[in-house]
């Protein structure tokens, strides 16, 4: 994919009001963010439960941005008719990541894979060529609303190193405010993935929250 010209941000909606997600995710493209992220959960992977492709393709129609689904489960394909542009899919989830990435660009959408914050940058080295964009985790997966975890920041920096001269994306997610985006981008991040720090206090907020993100994220940019 393109490199941005810009920081990205990612709302995650795991963080939006769950009643009206179709109004909640165009509210913070109108208010604006970059791309969509959508957190899958099943209580398998990570102890919490989210949505899955109907909920997605409901959202679909209310919203044109790029929805970046961040899975935290194994199955994959029926995302890709939900209408997902980016499917991240974790390495600690995956007993044949190859295929799942390959699988994923085979049929139309960007691939992505996810670290927990225990695994090492190695589960990387030989995906790379098939891959659009790098998520670290910068808490462990489950939840939002968790503190950044600074232990990140050198396996950040190490992959930077690794992907550079790929056209590949630097996802960060989880704990990702204004105080914490600049330590973010600095380490080589250009897409920030943010769910508490952009969804409250209200639609009202949301423009201001996006925005000050982006500020914090060009600090040191
Ligand atoms: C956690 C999710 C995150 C989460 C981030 O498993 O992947 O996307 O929504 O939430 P905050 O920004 O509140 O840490
Ligand atoms: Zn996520």
């Amino acid at each position: 994919m393109p490199a941005p010209d810009r920081l990205l941000i990612a709302p995650s909606i795991l963080s939006a009001d769950f009643a009206t997600l179709g109004a909640e995710a165009r509210a913070v493209i109108e208010a604006g963010a970059d791309w969509v992220h959508i957190d899958v959960m099943d209580g398998h992977f990570v102890p919490n439960l989210t949505f899955g492709p109907p909920v997605i393709g409901a959202v679909r129609k209310h919203v044109d941005a790029v929805f970046d689904v961040h899975l935290m489960i194994a199955p994959v394909d029926a995302f890709v008719e939900a209408g997902a542009d980016i499917i991240t899919v974790h390495a600690e989830a995956c007993p044949h990541l190859d295929r799942t990435v390959q699988s994923i660009r085979a049929r139309g959408c960007r691939a992505g894979v996810a670290l927990c914050p225990a695994t090492p940058e190695a589960a990387l080295s030989y995906v790379l060529d098939a891959v659009d964009l790098v998520l670290v985790m910068t808490v462990n997966p489950g939840f939002g609303g968790q503190t950044f975890l600074r232990s990140q920041l050198p396996k950040i920096r190490r992959i930077r190193e690794m992907i550079a001269g790929r056209d590949i994306r630097l996802e960060l997610d989880g704990g990702i405010t204004p105080e914490t985006a600049p330590d973010a981008v600095a380490a080589g991040a250009d897409v920030l993935v943010a769910g508490s720090s952009v969804f409250r206090g209200g639609r009202a907020a949301y423009a201001a929250n996006i925005a000050a993100l982006r500020a914090g994220g060009m600090a040191l940019a």
